[in-house]
């Protein structure tokens, strides 16, 4: 009967563990082909055995599944709590794909060298990952307008699940599978962008290393992505470096500080932080009196159906503000000594505006040109070169 049936026939599908395993659970067994009810025993063990072989992968030996933790450094005055979803732990092996991923031009489920989209086509590093064009709204990979001007990926680790303009996306996560199907982005599926991908060889041991097995589905090119946006955090620009005691504001820089973090100066720091809050972002959303009349189809007021959030958009971080223009969810002001005329001067006051718009009755801050130039600079020292240069974001190897 033993003969009959080697058990060493599979060697390939039996790891060496099963083998001993097995060998050990015959010896075990009294062994008489006459016995029926042995023999009973020993077919249901074969199988067991046999199923179990054919589950099993055709590596001979394969390596077991270690991926390396990452663990976020909180910088010098940022808020302790992070959002990573408790089912998409970071990983060294997994920020490694999602960064090639998120440079990948195939990533859109196309293989035309014109045609080629990834995020890093609208989210560029050297531009805080904004497009950077002066125009207000990338187009997509068939020349649609996107709906909205661009948000940069920054710190979004600390935004706990109220992404977009609007707050209408959840995750990071989510926003790719967003991206994925959208008219004014890849215009792609789900399917289309697994079976590229999955005929990308290299990509093959990618998953495996991230993931523990080869298998490559939306789910996991999410998370992996979502993973490496986790990382990109900016904390060493001037103000940050001087909040830490390591270098010294000028006069000019330390006037518009003062400016932005009090009431009776420019008043921005309510909702876009400042001293306590070094995210340069509430991460809330609020009418901030541009308009008198709301015809957006994609405000605040869409998501939450409240009609006091009609014309609301989400206070932006100010940080590499100096790089992200156009300005506004519409990129209405091209320039930022645009956006402080507005502020200073030209405040539309309607049912709607935020109750922090506390200038509102004499149509803004009403800065004097000095003190405008002072904000300026002010707003100039949240510029991060370390973040828009480190090499570890940007484009790495593709796989082949
Ligand atoms: C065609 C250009 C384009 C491409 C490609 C693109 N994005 Fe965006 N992204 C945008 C625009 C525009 C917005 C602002 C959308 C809005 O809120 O209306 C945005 C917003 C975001 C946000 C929200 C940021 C915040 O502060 O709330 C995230 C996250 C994001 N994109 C991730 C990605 C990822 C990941 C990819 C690749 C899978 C990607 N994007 C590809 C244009 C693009
Ligand atoms: C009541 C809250 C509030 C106050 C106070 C406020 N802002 Fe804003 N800010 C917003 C909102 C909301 C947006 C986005 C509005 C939109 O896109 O329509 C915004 C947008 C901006 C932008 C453009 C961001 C981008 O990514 O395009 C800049 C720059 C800016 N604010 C600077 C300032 C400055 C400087 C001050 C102080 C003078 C200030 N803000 C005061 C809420 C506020």
């Amino acid at each position: 009967m033993i003969e009959k049936f080697t058990i060493n026939s599979h060697p390939g599908n039996l790891g060496s563990a099963g083998i001993s395993e097995l060998t050990a659970t015959l010896s075990g067994l009294e062994i008489d082909t006459h016995n029926a009810r042995f023999h009973k025993r020993f077919i249901l063990l074969l199988t067991i055995l046999i199923l179990l072989s054919s589950c099993s992968n055709d590596d001979p030996d394969p390596e077991p599944y270690t991926p390396t933790p990452y663990e976020i450094e909180i910088p010098y005055g940022f808020p302790t709590v992070l959002n990573v979803p408790a089912d998409n732990p970071m990983t060294v092996e997994g920020i490694a794909l999602g960064r090639i991923l998120f440079y990948d031009g195939r990533l859109n489920g196309r293989s035309h060298p014109d045609s080629l989209m990834s995020c890093s086509t609208c989210h560029i590093h050297q531009n805080s990952f904004e497009i950077g064009a002066s125009r207000p709204h990338p187009f997509g990979v068939t020349g649609n307008a996107t709906h909205h001007a661009m948000l940069p990926m920054i710190n979004l680790v600390w935004n706990m699940g109220n992404f977009g303009w609007n707050g209408s996306v959840p995750s990071i996560e989510a926003d790719v599978l967003g991206v994925i199907s959208d008219p004014s982005e890849f215009d792609s599926s789900p399917e289309k962008v697994v079976n590229t991908l999955k005929n990308i060889e290299g990509y093959k041991e990618l998953f495996i290393v991230a993931f523990g097995s080869d298998e490559i589905n939306v789910e996991r090119i999410s998370k992996a992505i979502a993973q490496f946006v986790r990382t990109l955090i900016s904390s060493n620009s001037r103000f940050d470096k001087y909040m830490r005691g390591e270098v010294q504001l000028t006069p000019e820089e330390l006037r518009g500080f003062v400016l932005f973090t009090t009431e009776e100066g420019a008043d921005c720091f309510h909702c876009h932080g400042g001293y306590g809050n070094p995210l340069f972002t509430t991460n809330k959303f609020y009418n901030n009196g541009k308009d008198s009349v709301f015809t957006d189809a994609a405000d605040r007021f869409a998501i939450t159906g409240d009609p006091m959030d009609k014309g609301a958009y989400k206070a932006t971080t100010l940080r590499n503000i100096e790089l992200t223009g156009p300005y506004m969810h519409d990129g209405r002001f091209e320039t930022l000594d645009e956006v402080i005329e507005f502020y200073s001067q030209h405040l539309v006051n309607t049912p709607q505006i935020d109750p922090l718009m506390h200038h509102i009755a004499n149509g803004g801050i009403q800065l004097t040109p000095p003190e405008k130039a002072d904000l300026m600079a002010f707003i100039k020292t949240l510029r991060d070169d370390e973040f828009l240069n480190n090499p570890v974001f940007g484009k790495p190897e593709m796989p082949e």
